[in-house]
């Protein structure tokens, strides 16, 4: 059991928790995700560590209210407990100093980015952030990443806030600017997948961070499955990070809207 000691909402629907977890908090690296259920049958959610805390043995989650599982969780107060908490899983961001990073993240999917835009910068990179939302209240840590970002550039699709454009719009831009060494994208599917054919068109090396459905989280489900370079391969321990230019994401789309009308139905259930 590991109990929430802090919740706050960045927006009506995305709520970031701070769990104790000091094991994980020592040894997590960037790119890590945990596993957590919320009730004795709970789902299984996988989240990727935004940040953690070594000395107080915490570490932050962020989570979208999607579904009953999210929305249980969200419900979630301080002092409440998750059920059980298992981490860090999956295979952690490879940093090195490449040169040039240009990060972009789309929606929650800025959480996860965080600390991977962090370890690129300690690592000597200049690092390059795009941030992107459908609209301004849907825009995180922006002032978190500003501080381990050379520069930073927000998209919003209604311009509600920084620039009016999708995130490749503002990838776009860096690309045609200057030399980028590699590139890193965590967002919805769908913008993934329109951010590594914009990269593949300029050449540049792409990791695409994939947040597939999970069970079982060390590879013996097979629930996590997506198609790589024609291969089929595990996020859960293979990634959630692989080659953005060869994962097949008209697939990955399809396999997640998989159980689009039971969820909704359990959603309908779980507000009456
Ligand atoms: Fe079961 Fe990855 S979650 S194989």
């Amino acid at each position: 059991m590991n109990k929430v000691v802090k919740k706050e909402f960045f927006s009506e629907k995305v709520v970031r928790l701070v769990v104790e977890a000091p094991l994980i908090a020592r040894s997590r690296k960037a790119g890590n995700f945990v596993i957590l259920r919320v009730g004795e049958k709970g789902e299984r959610i996988p989240l990727t560590i935004a940040s953690a805390d070594a000395e107080k043995g915490t570490i932050d989650l962020v989570a979208q209210v999607v579904g009953v599982s999210t929305s249980k969780l969200a419900d979630l107060e301080p002092g409440d407990y998750i059920t059980d908490l298992v981490g860090p899983l999956g295979k952690p961001t490879h940093i090195e100093n490449v040169g040039t990073i240009l990060a972009a993240g789309g929606g929650v999917g800025v959480a996860p980015l965080l600390p991977i835009v962090e370890a690129f910068k300690k690592a000597g990179n200049r690092v390059i952030t795009v941030l992107a939302a459908r609209s301004k209240d849907l825009i995180i840590l922006e002032d978190q990443m500003r501080q381990w970002s050379d520069e930073l550039i927000v998209m919003t699709d209604d311009g509600s806030h920084g620039r009016k454009g999708l995130v490749t719009a503002g990838m776009e831009e860096i690309l045609q600017r200057e030399e980028v060494n590699e590139c890193i994208v965590i967002g919805p599917a769908i913008m993934m997948k329109f951010a590594a054919l914009l990269t593949e068109k300029y050449n540049v090396p792409t990791q695409a961070s994939l947040n597939s459905i999970m069970v079982d989280g060390t590879g013996m489900c097979g629930a996590c499955r997506v198609s790589v370079g024609g291969k089929t391969r595990f996020t859960c321990v293979d990634g959630p990070e692989f080659d953005a230019h060869h994962i097949d994401f008209d697939e990955m789309l399809m396999r997640l809207g998989g159980y689009r009308e039971e969820e909704k139905e359990a959603l309908e259930r779980y507000h009456l």
